[in-house]
């Protein structure tokens, strides 16, 4: 195989032919000073996807939950997430550094997080407590291997977050593999959310850009937050022209990246059973566990590398692979190809 296949993430997902043709023809007005009407077109779009009363289009899914967090806490408060969260592991303090908020991670299982600890953990203001501020869920749960949430675990999570003043938001930046994977639509899966993020430049294809949706006031609030964290786009029409392409077009493809991503850990598990269980493989997202083979995962990493694989350790001893639109049958065949090498190589 001459081309590198790159199985470290979605977001190396190229935009389709009908995106760069809608791209080029996309209006050009200033999305921060009178709006654009391509941008607006895409953050209709994705509330309406949502079943959200509006959106709000942002460079990147990161600064979504973070623009998400300022909107629904002021400043002020604690937020409670599941311990593995990215907003909490991955989005470099965001929540504490620049939201100026306290966090505290909750245990728990496939990204869900214990409803038991998390209605012990949640607490309202006193004399000396700013109180909780916010609960956050994420689906799929990228740490815990592209799991996604129970519908009905979400909906207990609302209930609680609700019965104490508490909003929800939702970090969906896969959420329409999330929908996908359980065969409802989007919008099922947010009604359980006061807010939400998704992306559509990872499995969705397109080359940038995230939108955060929830109720008309929240995202009016929500716009200067953009604002103040440098996210106000200028003539943005151009990528909000691919997002809706994406969004109109690449949802329905995405079972084809999860039965590739259930074949891959098929293969690697007939290969040595330890590596991963493909019964724990839900959505385009593989975790390979390479502990017990006396190598790091870094030196799995440059392995699969020589054999023209890129794959990313996830941490010192697991791997991630995740699939995508460019990674086909044949991708598959030879990457597991490339395992069985390895592992006889390591005896
Ligand atoms: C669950 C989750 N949330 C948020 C993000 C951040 O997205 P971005 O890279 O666009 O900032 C990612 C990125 O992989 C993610 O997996």
């Amino acid at each position: 195989m001459s081309t590198p296949i790159d199985l470290r993430t979605d977001t190396v997902t190229r935009p389709t032919p009908e995106m760069m043709a809608a791209m080029q023809n996309a209006s050009q007005g200033d999305d921060s000073r009178d709006g654009d009407d391509t941008v607006i077109k895409l953050e209709a779009l994705a509330a309406q996807r949502t079943g959200k009363e509006a959106g709000l289009y942002m460079p990147s899914g990161t600064m979504t939950n973070l623009v998400a967090v300022l909107t629904h806490t002021s400043r002020a408060g604690e937020v409670l997430l599941e311990r593995g969260a990215h907003m909490l592991n991955t989005e470099l303090g965001g929540l504490a550094a620049v939201a100026g908020v306290f966090y505290k991670g909750i245990a728990g299982t496939r990204g869900a997080m214990d409803e038991d600890a998390l209605r012990e953990a949640i607490r309202p203001m006193t004399r000396n407590n700013f109180g909780t501020a916010l609960v956050c869920m994420e689906t799929t749960h990228n740490g815990a291997g592209g799991t996604v949430l129970p519908l009905a675990h979400m909906a207990r999570v609302h209930a609680l977050a609700r019965e104490n003043g508490v909003p929800v938001h939702t970090d969906g930046a896969r959420l329409f593999n999330a929908a996908a994977a359980l065969g409802v639509t989007v919008s099922d899966i947010a009604q359980h959310t006061d807010s939400v993020c998704f992306c559509v430049s990872k499995g969705l294809s397109a080359p940038v850009g995230s939108v955060l949706c929830g109720t008309k006031a929240f995202i009016e609030r929500a716009r200067p937050f953009r604002r103040m964290v440098g996210g106000n786009m200028r003539q943005a029409g151009s990528i909000a022209a691919a997002g809706i392409v994406a969004i109109e077009t690449m949802a329905q493809r995405l079972t084809d990246d999860h039965h590739r991503a259930r074949a891959l850990a098929a293969g690697f598990h007939g290969i040595d059973a330890q590596l991963v269980d493909p019964a724990t493989v839900e959505t385009n997202i593989v975790r390979v566990s390479v502990a017990h083979s006396g190598r790091s995962a870094m030196q799995w990493s440059e392995a699969f590398k020589a054999r023209g694989v890129a794959v990313s350790p996830a941490d010192a001893r697991s791997l991630r692979f995740v699939t995508h639109r460019h990674i086909g049958d044949a991708e598959v065949v030879h990457t597991v190809k490339a395992c069985a090498e390895i592992r006889a190589e390591i005896g």
